[in-house]
């Protein structure tokens, strides 16, 4: 599994640029296969989750081949439509394949959707929503199957927000018959992104960017070359790093436009930025007011994907805030882990209570899931002493290389294969 050690205590200085976003270039993945010819994707993060959807891609029967940070993904003899089981626990976005395997395919099966455990992540909307362009589906004790004789055009209105079922929706919409009237759609970033590439290969998607879209099918798409944005999420947690190691961080490449919420909580801690000439310059030096209550929301709220690492970061700032979760109903599990390295942050239901103390000490702890790892490595680095990180894998998820990057900016950790023994190397 792998674990992180983090010597701490080290204020962060330097520059890093940001990798290109994991929640944008998978459902560009996904929506690859719709083309029966070659897609490339430049600026692809090289993390454990685009590997693993590269595998079932594969599966499925696409070719692909990686350059650097540039994926070639031909999809001219896709054969199958059938997702294998042992894919369905490692990663949830699985369920973003139903969508455009049933565009391309005209059905679909998959095993249910696995992922970062972090609340119940039913995928409801998803199906009702594909039903609307007429596709049955049927829910097996372990697996999802569905069908359409022909996918056709339908208006379909969203009864909760869903980032995923968005996505899919939009991919199924790409070939169905007619036109196809989305309301009440998520606007991440990542859905405006999904949907500037689908245009670039021939799509016919208005409304881009609102929560209204219109989806003209069309019958074929083109090849196409599409570059993957930067990681708005990773931005963020870099930014929350400087911000817990009272650092001046420089980010280059963060997607700033799409971080209004973070910076704005950073602000009202004390710290100060200036974006010019595509770097983000941060300065931690002056953090000290906590945040009475704030609370996550869809886009443009405060993303759920920076709860934890924020919550690092207030538990360091002496006071009283509050973080509500709205979101995911169960996106607290690393509070027990930050309390171990001595942070003082009760939960009671959807609120957690962060009375911020002023110094953290190093520990051993677990990463339960992708974003409460990473709020572990940021408490890690602003602790005395070490700390060693279990878990390493969920971190991988979505850092192409979590500790070269820190390294940049003068923290200092290392990858090691699970035993807390080996943190003695890193003591000087
Ligand atoms: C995506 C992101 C994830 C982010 C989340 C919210 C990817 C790969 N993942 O996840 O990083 O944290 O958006 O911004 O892009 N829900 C239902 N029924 C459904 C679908 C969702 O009730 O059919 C609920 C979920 O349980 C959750 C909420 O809706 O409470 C939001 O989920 P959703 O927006 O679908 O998140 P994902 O697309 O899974």
């Amino acid at each position: 599994m792998g674990s992180l050690f983090v010597r701490g205590g080290i204020p962060l200085h330097g520059t890093v640029s940001i990798q290109g976003s994991k929640n944008a270039v998978l459902p560009m993945m996904a929506a690859a296969i719709l083309h029966s010819g070659t897609t490339i994707l430049k600026n692809c993060p090289r993390i454990s989750d685009v590997l693993f959807m590269t595998e079932i891609l594969k599966s499925l029967g696409a070719k692909i081949d990686w350059e650097g940070h540039t994926m070639r993904i031909d999809c001219a003899s896709l054969h199958s439509w059938k997702i294998p089981s042992i894919y369905g626990v490692q990663m949830r976005s699985t369920t973003m394949l139903l969508g455009s395997l049933i565009g391309r395919m005209g059905k679909c099966e998959m095993p249910y959707p696995g992922g970062c455990m972090i609340g119940k992540r039913p995928i409801d909307l998803h199906i009702d929503g594909l039903k609307a362009l007429n596709v049955q589906t049927e829910e097996r004790t372990c697996a999802i199957r569905a069908e359409t004789k022909a996918l056709t055009g339908g208006s379909y209105c969203f009864r909760g927000k869903s980032v995923g079922a968005t996505e899919n929706m939009i991919m199924a919409a790409v070939f169905a018959k007619g036109c196809t009237i989305l309301s009440g759609c998520s606007i991440e970033p990542e859905i405006v992104w999904l949907c500037r590439f689908l245009v670039n290969m021939g799509a016919k998607i208005r409304g881009i960017g609102t929560g209204n879209l219109q989806i003209e099918g069309v019958r074929e798409l083109k090849d196409s070359e599409f570059s993957v944005p930067s990681d708005r999420i990773v931005a963020g947690a870099y930014l929350l790093a400087g911000a817990i190691t009272r650092g001046t961080v420089i980010l280059e490449d963060a997607p700033v436009e799409e971080m209004g919420s973070i910076l704005s909580a950073y602000k009202k801690m004390g710290g100060q930025y200036e974006h010019s000439s595509g770097k983000l310059v941060t300065n931690s030096g002056k953090i000290c007011s906590p945040l009475l209550f704030i609370e996550t929301e869809v886009y443009p709220g405060l993303p759920t994907d920076l709860q934890s690492q924020l919550m690092a970061v207030l538990a360091t700032i002496p006071g009283n805030s509050r973080i509500r979760e709205n979101v995911f109903e169960d996106r607290f599990k690393v509070v027990a882990d930050l309390n171990k390295m001595g942070c003082s942050i009760a939960v009671r239901n959807r609120d957690a209570y962060i009375h911020g103390v002023s110094v953290l000490h190093g520990a051993e702890v677990t990463a339960r899931e992708l974003r409460g790892g990473a709020a572990l490595v940021l408490a890690a680095l602003a602790a005395e002493g070490n700390s060693c990180i279990q878990n390493y894998h969920y971190i991988e998820r979505g850092y192409e290389d979590i500790s070269r990057d820190l390294a940049l900016l003068g923290g200092v950790c290392r990858r090691g294969d699970g035993d807390p023994e080996e943190n003695n190397e890193i003591q000087e």
